[in-house]
């Protein structure tokens, strides 16, 4: 596989063509990004811990039935991935209260929720990617109908999945936000990445957070609660 030219560059990632046209060459870059791009750094190693904790999460969904745009890694920072068309929807799911959903309904963090909830934000930079409704969804033909039920139920069962996988490490998954995108035949996959950039997930003993609040709330080294991550993952000892 050869990597062409530069397709796209995002926040955090760095998207080449290759010479399959139906395969993307994708780059983590160490770029942390918070408060829709207001707080910024460059953190060392930040790149190589998302490629990686992405990498194996894409592969434990994948043991689980649930696909995703992810082929193979391909070295540190690198990985290769299926080409898909973004849908301009972020999916947020959330199993306890926190961040946006804390602040909004004011609502305390850490109180668990009833059952999870599934949020959509439009995913657009200059209008700070706002929370919107189905019918702002079908009034923006962001998704039909049948379409954001399936990406509802996706992202449920990857909440299903990822809530007992990181519980067996002795990790909270509080939320998390998801992509989905089309492929060339039109059928919705998981794409983009699932990482603590994405997901907030707390040490289920001391409600310690090892995600990017870390960062957006200045508690600690982020590289450091990353890599925390990656070792109960599995990950991390060849490199
Ligand atoms: O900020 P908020 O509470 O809405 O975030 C919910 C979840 O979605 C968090 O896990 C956060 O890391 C993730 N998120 C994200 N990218 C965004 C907004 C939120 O990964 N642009």
């Amino acid at each position: 596989m050869e990597k062409g030219a530069l397709l796209y560059e995002g926040k955090a990632k760095r998207v080449y063509a290759t010479n399959d046209e139906q395969i993307v060459w994708i780059e983590y870059k160490d770029s942390a990004t918070a408060f829709n791009g207001e707080k910024k750094a460059e953190i060392s190693g930040k790149g190589r811990l998302n490629n990686e904790i992405t990498s194996i999460i894409f592969e434990k969904l994948k043991e689980k039935g649930i696909e995703s745009h992810f082929i193979k890694r391909l070295s540190e920072t690198e990985q290769l991935v299926k080409k898909v068309t973004i849908i301009p929807l972020e999916t947020v799911v959330r199993n306890t209260a926190a961040g946006s959903f804390s602040a909004r309904l004011g609502i305390e963090e850490g109180k668990p929720l009833r059952k999870p909830i599934v949020e959509f934000y439009y995913k657009d930079d200059a209008l700070g990617d706002p929370l919107i409704t189905d019918d702002h969804i079908e009034e923006l033909q962001l998704a039909s109908e049948a379409e954001r039920e399936e990406i509802k139920e996706k992202a449920l069962q990857v909440n299903a999945v990822l809530t007992e996988l990181f519980a067996e490490l002795g990790i909270r998954l509080i939320d998390f936000k998801l992509e989905f995108g089309k492929d060339a035949s039109g059928n919705i996959v998981l794409a983009d990445e699932v990482s603590p950039d994405t997901c907030r997930l707390w040490d289920a003993k001391t409600n310690a957070k090892l995600d990017k609040d870390v960062f957006r709330r200045d508690l600690g080294s982020l590289t450091e609660v990353y890599e925390i991550i990656l070792t109960k993952l599995g990950g991390g000892q060849h490199v």
